[in-house]
């Protein structure tokens, strides 16, 4: 396991601390996430009853594999609690996330959960989010219509022109579990996130966007130091 991974698991470890045995539970998707779902699993193992509500079939193939029961969808009225990575957050706890092209799925679930709890290792720290290409789940449909309309609104947002990449996969526009494609906007500095949120937002094809703001309420960063909390409760003994 690399530094970073240990960091990463670290940080999954401290978000057990936050759910309970009874608990409907959010799946986040990365591999970050990934290390929750694995320690999920255990406690699963060991007796714990919890549902698993994942937010993309990577994360649903892993959750089965280790027992983790899954209702269907409509079958789950509440959600307790979502952790999920990120692939930038700042100090107001805005995140970017899509990096692993599971957004929609995840600001779902995690809009239609009581907490969001982000774990990232302290590479995912920023002053100012948006060195990470921000994602962007477009139809396939209209496409080149809609990348000039996405390129319009982030030049009257951010001033400058942002370079949109349609993102690949094995030579391929990678395909979202939504059937969506996803365009990588590289915007560089994003002074105002909710000016561009509401922008992109308003764009007829975009499905949605990879700014969550407003929505984690703790941020658990594994690092050199152990495991520092941002926002939320103190910790339970
Ligand atoms: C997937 C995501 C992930 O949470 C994000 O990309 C972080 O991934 P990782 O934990 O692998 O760094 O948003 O859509």
């Amino acid at each position: 396991m690399s530094e970073q991974d240990t960091w990463k698991r670290a940080a999954a470890e401290a978000a057990i601390a936050e759910v309970q045995d009874g608990m409907t539970i959010g799946l986040g998707t990365g591999s970050t996430a990934k290390h929750f779902v694995d320690l999920l699993g255990a406690r699963v193992a060991g007796g714990w009853q919890v549902r698993g509500v994942p937010t993309s079939e990577a994360t649903a193939a892993q959750a089965r594999g280790l027992g983790i029961p899954l209702p269907e969808f409509h079958e789950v009225d509440e959600i307790d609690v979502t952790v999920d990575g990120a692939d930038e957050f700042d100090g107001e706890l805005r995140l970017i996330k899509g990096g692993g092209g599971a957004l929609l799925r995840e600001k779902i679930i995690a809009g239609a959960s009581r907490r969001m709890v982000v774990i990232a290792d302290d590479s995912k720290e920023v002053e100012t989010l948006g060195q990470f290409p921000l994602p962007i789940e477009v139809v396939p449909f209209g496409l080149p219509l809609t990348v000039t309309a996405l390129s319009n609104a982030c030049r009257f947002v951010l001033g400058r022109e942002v370079e949109l990449k349609l993102r690949q996969a094995e030579g391929k526009a990678f395909v979202t579990d939504g059937g969506h494609v996803i365009i990588d906007a590289h915007c560089g500095a994003i002074e105002q996130p909710e000016a561009l949120a509401m922008a992109l937002a308003g764009i007829p094809g975009v499905v949605d966007h990879g700014l969550f703001l407003g929505m984690a309420e703790l941020v658990l960063v594994g690092g050199p130091e152990g495991v520092r909390r941002i926002g939320g409760m103190p910790a339970r003994p």
